[in-house]
């Protein structure tokens, strides 16, 4: 059995009132069309067919990394028309399956309930009840319950409307025998377009049984049609996320207050206070701790270790039991030791600190390989670029950068040396000494302060 998918996303959507194409607002941080994607993609089909139109080039430029093929619905003449044009790049496989570009929130276990029923049967139908079916096709059945066909709101009676169970849009068929429904239907409705939706009467005629399942949850087959629903269904995406977290053994301050765009990998008992971000792909050791107002990309948090309020990690891999901030800024290629510390107002970026190293306050590091236990005085600055090329500061372990100083790489400081506050580091200092780079201090005993004159009475 050869499965295809049939993804539709030429519409426009108007009612975002965007420049971009629907399909492409996100959710969780990634393209609605790119959840949709995933769904499709998690029943293994032997290929998934993206109808797009408004905006195309612009949506095939940014998912250009899917593996699928694109068709072009110049123009919307409805959903069955859409498909149409999918057909042409499914003709060699068995089974389609009709999914949405703006229905993001589908799982894979409804699809695969979906696919299912479609063993015994031409035709299948994911259908939910709704207490407001207002505006959605409605399923009627016979008196035997059997499906007979499906009327869109516009052109349903009264009687019709009352109807609250209805079709989510998603649905399954075999692929010639949907084919031949779609050459079969036109445009005498409402809305003077090619219904999808009547190919259920057209089937039920052909003595086909049409199946029905439905999605575990409303919110898997609900629509974004504008900013609003976008945002909702922002909000059950992420508490869905924070429950499996928390049922994974992680303690949230309020699950209603954390943002995952991208993976969170968190062991047992790691903790993440209000208002974290997180992005790509971040990895929490067990008994972490996030503060307040932190955002981590890409990064790697070692077990134990914690990072205090409004710190901001980018590429950053953190060892076993270290603290950084309040206020740090880690970039990319920063690694930081097992307790390690690195505090207030420090920037760090592609730069090694060794274990029980610390650079506690209003720091740049750059470019750096700097040892274990090594303490950086408050204000110290790598001098890492010399306006064309990037250079590497060396600090061997033990040593002592005293406070304010500047290290003018490419440059390096020995095992156990010293830096005296204040100093510009221009050339090698020895291990274990004390070195001094900076303006002797003098004290001038005949020295008189300049008086103004004496006022005149
Ligand atoms: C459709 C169904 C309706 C169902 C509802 C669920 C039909 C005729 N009606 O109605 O029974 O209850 O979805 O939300 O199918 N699209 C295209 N090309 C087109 C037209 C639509 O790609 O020419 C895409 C849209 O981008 C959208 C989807 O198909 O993702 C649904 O189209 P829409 O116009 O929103 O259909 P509804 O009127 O909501
Ligand atoms: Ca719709």
């Amino acid at each position: 059995m050869m499965l295809g998918v049939a993804l539709l996303a030429a519409g426009q959507g108007k009612r975002m009132r965007s420049a971009w194409p629907k399909v492409l607002h996100r959710l969780a941080g990634r393209p609605l069309l790119a959840h949709a994607f995933e769904a499709a993609s998690s029943l293994q089909p032997e290929r998934i067919c993206i109808v797009y139109g408004h905006g195309g080039d612009l949506v095939r430029s940014q998912m250009s990394e899917l593996d699928c093929v694109w068709v072009e619905q110049a123009e919307q003449l409805g959903t069955g028309h859409a498909v149409r044009q999918a057909m042409i790049r499914l003709a060699d496989l068995d089974r389609v399956l009709v999914l949405y570009g703006d229905v993001p929130l589908i799982e894979p276990e409804t699809l695969a309930r979906l696919v299912a029923l479609a063993e015994d049967t031409s035709l299948a139908l994911l259908t939910v009840r709704l207490a407001d079916p207002t505006g959605y096709g409605r399923i009627v059945r016979d008196r035997q319950g059997r499906v007979q066909r499906i009327v869109e709101h516009g052109d349903a009676s009264a009687e019709e409307q009352a109807i609250d169970e209805v079709n989510t849009g998603i649905l399954i068929a075999d692929r010639a025998r949907l084919n031949d429904w779609l050459g079969r239907i036109g445009t005498a409705n409402a809305q003077r377009e090619y219904y999808l939706t009547d190919v259920i009467g057209l089937a039920v005629e052909d003595g086909v049984a049409v199946a029905t399942t439905a999605p575990a949850r409303h919110e898997e087959v609900a629509g974004v049609n504008d900013r609003i629903q976008l945002a909702q269904l922002e909000r059950l995406y992420q508490r869905r996320l924070a429950e499996d977290l928390m049922r994974d053994g992680v303690a949230l301050a309020d699950p209603a207050r954390l943002d995952i765009r991208g993976r969170l990998l968190a062991e047992r008992d790691s903790f993440i206070d209000v208002n974290v971000v997180v992005e790509g792909e971040v990895r929490l050791g067990e008994g972490a701790r996030i503060g307040p107002n932190c955002l981590l990309r890409d990064s790697v948090i070692g077990a134990g270790s914690e990072i205090l309020a409004n710190s901001v990690l980018e590429g950053a891999r953190i060892g076993v039991g270290a603290r950084v901030g309040p206020f740090a800024r880690l970039r990319p290629g920063t690694e930081l030791g097992d307790a390690s510390r690195v505090g207030n107002f420090v920037e760090i970026k592609k730069s090694a600190i060794g274990s029980g190293s610390k650079v506690n306050h209003l720091s740049y590091i750059g470019d750096a390989r700097i040892g274990s236990d090594v303490n950086i005085g408050a204000g110290t600055i790598t001098c890492n670029y010399d306006g064309a090329a990037k250079h590497e500061t060396r600090i061997g372990d033990g040593a002592f950068i005293g406070s304010n100083s500047a290290l003018v790489a490419p440059v390096e400081v020995g095992p156990g040396a010293t830096i005296g506050a204040g100093s510009v580091i221009t050339r090698d200092a020895p291990p274990e000494c004390l070195t001094l780079a900076r303006g002797r201090q003098v004290t001038l005993d005949n020295w008189v302060r300049p008086r103004k004159p004496s006022k005149k009475p």
